[in-house]
């Protein structure tokens, strides 16, 4: 999919998307445009059908002539719209808009709402809603269709238009090009079956990502992943016929450097759930344990095209999580990278344990700091449902710095505690910790075990059990993968 910046007398496009407020009756540049082509056809048809008063996300579809399709999409009152709203919004219109066009071109105007937001920062201007904008037209118009035989016209170009194109839409519209690319990557990753998405295959796709954007990569196999003593890692791959694999790549800035991150996303190409196997409906999606990693590689790529001064790597520890006569067993005590041991209590609490090698592979890098992304735990459901991501960490500011970023970013955060008191949740007799401590307090727990094998104090985890795959559409996404958090993580890097 292109993205062309344009004015409106050089638009190509057959279908169009026009904004209309609920309390404001002033006609966009390219209403009027339209309207003019119509010969004020559309003004009177308009008015006929009380179009132009749309309530949030209310559409009206009009047909200007044979050839011209036009989309109204309501805003709602000026002071209730947020980033997200209008993220939302776009995204509505897009999908309303993804089979009408007969020529593939479809041109969105931008909107900006600098009065009367509720807080300041769900205000935003021309080139916050370029960036905004790009991404959400992608989400609305995103669809996993290789397996499908019905092909039906499909848009493959969006011309943003704006009277006036600054450097500053031109560079934010860059970031949203790049962001909603990540995203699309990640979500067809995530789709993708797992017979197919097995850690050889997400190796080869990170060692296709290096060579392409020239990054460093370090693809290590099982031989090599023993001899770092990722033994908990290890034992979550073993009952599987696919072999872990170790991923790591880096971007490095061209001259200067400001800061170095690390990012490790969750990479289970399949959760069977081990010998504590899944109930059916638990594993019906469990595809899409490997989400955190494939956003990461979504993320990097981003990354290499954007080339902040930052240092990022990317880092995955891809296995599957399978019953079988070689699988690990409730009760084996397992030693991670940095000596620390576990009693397994349960099979199913993998991602703990291949996180925890990845987190001690790090200490190794001398980053600045240390994000993970991963669809943890069954408990962040229960306490934030599907439209909201769990942030734990060992750093406030960090944490408070992320949320603030993740809201810009049209994303839900909320931040989880990791106490101490927590630590008796996971006490073993016969080992340092167990691996899981019964069904209070889920994510809070995974979140103490995974802070013992970070040196790190700059350390956060965001847990995506709930956000990353959805059974049900939200506003924003139709049901299966999201790509949550790439936005907020790109936008995140890109700020430091
Ligand atoms: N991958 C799952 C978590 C998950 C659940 C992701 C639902 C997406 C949707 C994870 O590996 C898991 O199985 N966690 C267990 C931990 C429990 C055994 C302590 C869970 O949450 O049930
Ligand atoms: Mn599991
Ligand atoms: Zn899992």
């Amino acid at each position: 999919m292109r993205f062309l910046t344009k004015k409106i007398d050089e638009l190509e496009a057959d279908t169009f998307i026009c904004f209309v407020w609920e309390d404001d009756e002033s006609k966009t540049k390219l209403f009027q445009h339209l309207n003019e082509l119509s010969n004020g056809e559309l003004m009177r048809q308009v008015y006929e059908y009380n179009a132009t008063k749309r309530t949030f996300c209310e559409i009206f579809k009009y047909a200007i002539n044979k050839e011209k399709m036009l989309i109204i999409a309501g805003l709602g009152k000026k002071k209730d719209l947020t980033r997200q709203k209008y993220s939302q919004c776009v995204a509505i219109a897009a999908r309303a808009a993804k089979n009408l066009s007969k020529n593939g071109i479809l041109a969105m105007e931008l909107t900006e709402n600098l009065s009367d937001c509720k807080c300041l920062s769900d205000a935003f201007n021309m080139s916050d809603s370029a960036q905004i904008a790009i991404c959400a037209a992608r989400i609305g118009l995103y669809e996993f269709n290789k397996y499908l035989n019905d092909n039906k016209p499909k848009i493959e170009t969006i011309e943003i238009t704006e009277d006036n194109i600054t450097d500053e839409i031109e560079k934010n519209a860059q970031i949203g090009v790049y962001t909603s690319f990540a995203m699309k990557f990640a979500k067809d990753l995530i789709n993708e079956q797992a017979q197919i998405v097995t850690p050889q295959y997400v190796a080869n796709i990170a060692k296709d990502i290096a060579q392409e954007h020239k990054l460093e990569a370090k693809i290590l196999n099982k031989s090599e992943i023993q001899s770092l003593n990722m033994n908990a890692f290890l034992a979550v791959g073993q009952g599987s016929i696919n072999e872990p694999k170790f991923v790591h790549l880096t971007y490095k800035p061209k001259d200067q450097t400001k800061r170095k991150i690390a990012l490790i996303g969750k990479g289970i190409t399949f959760d069977a759930g081990g010998l504590d196997i899944k109930p059916a409906l638990s594993m019906l999606t469990m595809k899409s344990d490997m989400s955190g990693a494939a956003s990461v590689l979504g993320i990097i790529q981003a990354i290499a095209k954007l080339k902040p001064q930052i240092e990022v790597h990317a880092i995955c520890a891809l296995c599957e999580n399978m019953p079988s006569g070689s699988s690990y067993k409730q009760g084996d005590v397992l030693t991670a990278m940095n000596g620390k041991t576990i009693e397994i209590d349960n099979t199913d609490a993998e991602g703990r344990l291949t996180l925890a090698d990845a987190l001690c592979y790090c200490d190794k890098l001398e980053v600045d700091e240390v994000i993970d992304l991963a669809t943890l735990t069954g408990a962040v459901i229960v306490a934030l449902g599907h439209n909201i991501t769990a942030v734990l960490g060992n750093n406030q500011n960090q944490i408070d710095n992320f949320i603030q970023i993740a809201k810009k970013s049209c994303e839900n955060v909320w931040q989880m505690p990791i106490l101490d008191e927590l630590k008796d949740n996971l006490k073993s007799d016969i080992a340092d910790m167990k691996n899981t401590g019964g069904r209070n307090a889920g994510t809070s727990t995974a979140g103490w075990f995974l802070s013992n094998f970070t040196k790190s104090e700059n350390w956060m985890h965001l847990d995506i059990a709930g956000t990353a795959y959805i059974d049900k559409s939200n506003k924003e996404t139709l049901s299966g993968p999201t790509g949550v958090m790439i936005r907020s993580l790109i936008n995140y890097i890109m700020a430091q």
